[in-house]
């Protein structure tokens, strides 16, 4: 029961239960945990003895953090003006169809991957773009896509024997 919150300890630790520092904090805790889990957030609320509500407004606040579970792949495909005019949506649509994803649902069912559809990637010259795991994909086309998602699902599988 504890150990759940052993990395959180840890991680309070690091930087001296300062609630100053929530920010570096709750960064830390995604990479750690893959999102702010809500019981953490509580804990740590407590730990810093801010109130949890302090702890979700910033959770919530910043696009960066996540307080749903996440992939252990992250696709970000972008649908901004540039993208979207250079047929994004027919990417984003193979890319769901690949995924099984059903209309709402951005992670799969296996935790593999999460799409998310992003806007303006600042990378429009190269649109239309796709990142997987930070790695960005330019002039993306639906059979790109598809096969850049095999190449990770095999890349797991082997990593798996
Ligand atoms: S609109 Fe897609 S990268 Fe700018």
């Amino acid at each position: 029961m504890t150990d759940r919150f052993n990395p959180a300890v840890q991680i309070l630790k690091d930087y001296g239960y300062d609630s100053a520092k929530l920010i570096p904090i709750l960064q830390k805790i995604q990479d750690a945990y893959h999102y702010l889990p809500e019981d953490v957030m509580r804990f740590i609320a407590n730990e810093l003895k801010i109130s949890p509500a302090k702890v979700y407004g910033v959770a919530t606040f910043f696009a960066h953090f996540a307080t749903t579970p996440k992939g252990k792949h992250i696709i970000k495909v972008c649908n901004g003006t540039a993208c979207h005019v250079k047929g994004s949506s027919a990417i984003i649509s193979a890319v769901k169809e690949k995924l099984k994803l059903k209309d709402g649902q951005e992670t799969t069912a296996d935790a593999l991957f999460t799409l998310e559809c992003v806007s303006c990637l600042g990378a429009c010259g190269l649109a239309p773009v796709m990142v997987i795991d930070d790695t960005v994909h330019g002039q993306m086309t639906a059979d790109k896509a598809a096969a850049l998602i095999d190449e990770v699902v095999k890349a797991e599988a082997s990593h798996g024997n």
